[in-house]
């Protein structure tokens, strides 16, 4: 069932998803050669607490960690180490907070130092994807048209949308129904209402869509090895089209 938000949890969640953004975008500053992420994982920890949030990310069916830190060829769900950020790398930064009792979401990809411009196209091409399926999220069209939309964009670049992980609801949970998968024909599924708050989060691959979890348990990792970028907003159905609730201002 898809939980539709009243206009009062609407802007309590501009305020948790408002928190959430401004953590991500601060760790995109921090993003630098020679930190490593569990530094990052530490500085998102104080960030949180001092706007008076909670990770919804620690915890969560064991995760270990506040955020989630994947490097090149890590898709998702990589879990803050020792590793040290390096020149060329890309690094998705994906942050979950609970603040006034809903969820924000939100991700984004950082190239650290990137000349491959193949890497740089594909995080380039993932950022749209996700501009492109939010433009869909409004009230009259269908679920399927956002992963439509998505889909589109990354095969017309030539790369890959992963398949094994999919947006999804979020409000007090973090993930709520409907699943919002990243590919698929349009004009399929629940048609979408004013109050419907879904997170859209591609990940794109720039080899084959192949993925496995690694010995971890968490990180997903490219069958292929090549590199994957992730962006993610949580997003609202609005009366005259979708607002990005994942935003600063
Ligand atoms: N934030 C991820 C998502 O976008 C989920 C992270 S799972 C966790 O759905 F265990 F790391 F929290
Ligand atoms: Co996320
Ligand atoms: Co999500």
């Amino acid at each position: 069932m898809i939980i539709i938000k009243t206009r009062d949890e609407i802007q309590q969640m501009r305020e948790s998803c408002r928190v959430a953004a401004r953590v991500r975008d601060e760790l995109v500053r921090l993003v630098t050669p020679g930190v490593t992420t569990k530094q990052l994982d530490e500085q998102a920890a104080r960030l949180i607490a001092a706007m008076g949030g909670t990770s919804a990310f620690l915890g969560y069916r064991k995760y270990p960690g506040n955020i989630c830190l994947s490097i090149d060829a890590e898709v998702v769900h990589g879990i803050p180490s020792d590793r040290r950020i390096e020149m060329g790398q890309i690094v998705s930064i994906d942050v979950g907070v609970v603040y006034g009792g809903f969820v924000g979401d939100t991700a984004t990809t950082v190239m650290v130092g990137v000349t491959d411009p193949e890497v740089v196209r594909l995080v380039r091409t993932t950022e749209q994807a996700l501009v492109e399926g939010m433009a869909m999220a409004r009230k009259g069209n269908r679920l399927s048209d956002i992963s439509h939309a998505i889909e589109t964009v990354v095969e017309r670049a030539g790369f890959s949308v992963v398949r094994d992980f999919v947006g999804h609801g979020i409000g007090r949970k973090m993930h709520e129904d409907p699943q919002i998968p990243n590919y698929g024909p349009p004009g399929c599924g629940p048609k979408l209402k004013e109050g419907m708050t879904f997170a859209i989060e591609p990940m794109v691959n720039l080899g084959g869509s192949a993925v496995e979890v690694m010995a971890d348990g968490w990180t997903v990792l490219t069958v292929d090895r090549r590199p994957s970028a992730h962006f993610e907003h949580t997003v609202a159905i609005g009366e005259d089209g979708p607002e990005v609730l994942t935003v600063v201002a």
